[in-house]
Parts: structure tokens; sequence; C-alpha cells
């Protein structure tokens, strides 16, 4: 990659303000998957190694009102950095003033101060995310480098990425955002063929851009979960009660022209009456659905097909689950195609985050693949071919 990288500059008693996206999920105030903080640690580390001081600051939700501010304080994220590190972490529950700028300058080398959720700035007229150019500028002033490694929200242009970096000197990548931008961008820009991308979730329209760039650029394009419903319906098969976006038939339509036999759509589904945990299924082929069921799965033939598709795949990229993988009964789609990927010799694997990224982790195979991305929207919008405003902000090598 062509940005500069937190190796490239000089922290040793420099105030280093480092981006990270410790957007993790919590359950009433406790962190139910650490990955993101985990995923941060070698930036975090080596900058403590050089004897910067880091200053490190994070969005966690979406916060609009008092209430959402009282249940998403990054209090309990620090608290659990300074365990994984095994180092104090001093956290400052303010956004800007006083005590934040003291605590900053009474700082002594390989220290950490963390401050408050960013977004609690957007409370009062959206600063944060309308990147505020005085609060960008004021947080910029805190540091004299800015360390960007925040990959999960580098699609956001804000005050606390595009904002500081646009204030400061020296903006450079850290190691999460260049091994992200290393794996999924050589994956679409540069991959080793041939490439197979695997795309599912519910729905055509959140992904008509990126199934369509990659259609440019990947060997074979393998539709699963909800999204398949909207092609069979272009196909003029009946999909039941399955989920279907009838204004997107047409466009699903004129993708199957394009794609030209590069489209790979399952063969068989799981089809139920009810949308429940426990409802009774069968395995219909795609064909046959009947006018009362739904398809939350695809079935096993798919599956083989699937396995078909990825004999001798170098490069594979897997964004969205197979189908309601929520649901145990409705999970072998999305395992199966975990397991293929995760048995797949020689190629490089890579999950674009998101649904099939927490599936891949819970079902423990986190080891098994080359690069698990942090970021759900980020990397999709990656995936789509677009410039994403955290990683342009930075400095040219
Ligand atoms: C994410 O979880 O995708 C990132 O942290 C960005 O969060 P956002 O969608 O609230 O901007």
């Amino acid at each position: 990659m062509a940005k500069k990288s937190i190796k490239d500059i000089q922290l040793t008693g420099k105030k280093v303000l480092m981006r990270v996206d410790f957007n993790v999920p919590m359950k009433e105030g406790v962190i139910t998957d650490d990955n993101r903080i985990v995923q941060a640690l070698p930036t975090i580390k080596y900058a403590l190694e050089q004897k910067a001081k880091v200053i490190l600051f994070s969005h966690l939700g979406r916060v609009k009102t008092e209430e959402d501010k009282a249940k998403s304080s990054l209090a309990p994220v620090a608290k659990r950095l300074a365990e994984l590190l095994n180092q104090p972490v001093t956290f400052i529950a303010q956004t800007r003033g006083a005590e934040l700028e003291q605590a900053i300058n009474e700082m002594k080398e390989s220290e950490i101060v963390m401050f408050e959720n960013t977004r609690f700035e957007d409370i009062e007229g959206k600063k944060e995310s309308k990147n505020d150019p005085e609060l960008g500028a004021y947080w910029a002033s805190l540091g004299d480098v800015f360390v960007n490694d925040a990959f999960g929200t580098a699609h956001r242009a804000h005050a606390s990425n595009v904002g500081i970096a646009s204030n400061i000197k020296d903006s450079v990548a850290g190691f999460l955002l260049e091994k992200e931008i290393k794996f999924i961008g050589e994956a679409v820009d540069n991959p080793v063929r041939p490439f197979v991308a695997i795309l599912g979730g519910a729905k055509v329209s959140d992904k008509i851009s990126v199934i369509e760039n990659l259609l440019t650029k990947a060997d074979k394009v393998v539709i699963g979960g909800a999204m398949a419903y909207t092609f069979y319906k272009a196909q003029g098969k009946n999909v039941g009660l399955s989920k279907c976006e009838d204004d997107f038939v047409e466009f699903a339509k004129s993708l199957l022209e394009k794609a030209q036999g590069k489209l790979i759509l399952p063969q068989d589904t799981v089809v139920t009456k009810e949308f429940a945990e426990d409802a009774e299924a069968r395995v219909s082929l795609t064909s046959e659905i009947q006018d009362d069921e739904m398809g939350l799965d695809v079935g096993p033939a798919t599956l083989e097909l699937f396995a078909k598709e990825l004999e001798g795949a170098k490069t594979v990229v897997w964004n969205g689950p197979m189908g309601v993988f929520e649901f145990e009964r409705f999970a072998k789609g999305t395992i199966g195609v975990c397991e293929m990927l995760a048995g797949l010799e020689g190629a490089t694997t890579i999950i674009g985050g998101g649904d099939s990224a927490s599936a891949a982790i819970n079902l423990g195979y986190q080891e098994k693949f080359s690069h698990i991305s942090t970021g759900g929207g980020a990397s999709l919008e990656y995936l789509e071919g677009k410039s994403l405003p955290g990683v342009a902000c930075l400095n040219e090598k």
C-alpha cells in the first residue's frame, strides 16, 4: 500500500494520537467479544516499545441521546485493554477539556491515556460524525502525530480520523489497518487466480455494488443467503414466502445476463412454514418451493456445488451468511461454507467482516483463515471498489 506506516515515523517521546475501532459488542456493560481490542494490540505495543505517549480514542455505538451516552462509555473497554496489556490505562471520562489536557501533559513515555467515546460529541450537532472542523483541529492539537488503526471506521469521514489527519503533519497507518488493506486490497485488485467471491446475507439491495464490482474482478461469484431468492424470482421460479426484494428482480435479471455463467446460485434450499428456531424443515430443490414455504438456508446439494466451485481456488473472499445461522436448524449452510474455506489448501481465504466473521470466530475457525476483517461496513465498501476516507486521508509514502 502506498500509505505511510507507523514504522515510517519517529515515535520516541512523542504524543501519539491513535484512532482505534473499539466499537465492541456489549451486553449490560460487559464486553461480549473483544476481538477488535485484541487486533489493535500489535500497534499499541509497538508504540509503547518505541517509548511513545499513547493517546487512544474510539467511538462506541451510535450516540444520539443522553440515554445512549449512559450505555456507551468506553470505561469497560479501557479496563479490558489494561488487562490484555498488563499495564495501566488512564481513562479520562471526557472527550475534551482541562482534565484530558492535563492528563496528556503529565504523560510519561510508554504510558497510555484513553479518552471517552468520540461520539459523545455528537449529542450537540453531530460534531464527530459530521467531521466538525473545530473538533478535528482540537483533537489534533493534543498530540504530535496521528496513527489511524481503525479500519472498521475507515469508511466514515469523521473528526476523529479525517478531521485530525487534515490538521496534523504526520498521519500514518497502524499495523491492523495496513493488514486489512493488504489482504482485502490484494484480493480485489491483484488476486492470485482462480479468485472466488462468496456473498450471502439478506438483501441484494445491500450488496448491489459489491456484486457488480466483484463480477468484474472474480472468476466466480457464489451467491447464498436470502439474497438468492431475488435471483430465483428473476429466473421465473416460485419463492413462496421467502425473503425477496421485488424491486430488485429486474436488476437481478440483468446481473444474471451480464454474469454469463460467473454467478453461481444454490441448487437446493432448506424450507419451512414458519420463521422459528424449532420450525419443521425440509430440503427442497430451488424450483420446488411451495407457496406456503420460505427458504432459510442452503441445502446439501448446494454445499457440494460450492465445494466444486472452490476446487483449486487460490483466493477466496467471503461476506455474508448462507442462511439464518442464528437458528441451529438453519445454520448448516453457513457452517458448511466456513468449514470448506477453513480446509481449503493453498488458498488465501478472507472473511469480509460482519456476520460471517462472527460466525467463523464463534465456530472456532479464527486461526484457519488467512484474514478475518474487523470491519463490516468498511470491508463491504472496499469490496465495492470505493475509496475509504479514513485511509485516503493518510500520508503517501
Ligand atoms: C462498525 O462496527 O462497523 C464500525 O465500528 C463503524 O460503526 P458505525 O457503522 O456506527 O459507523
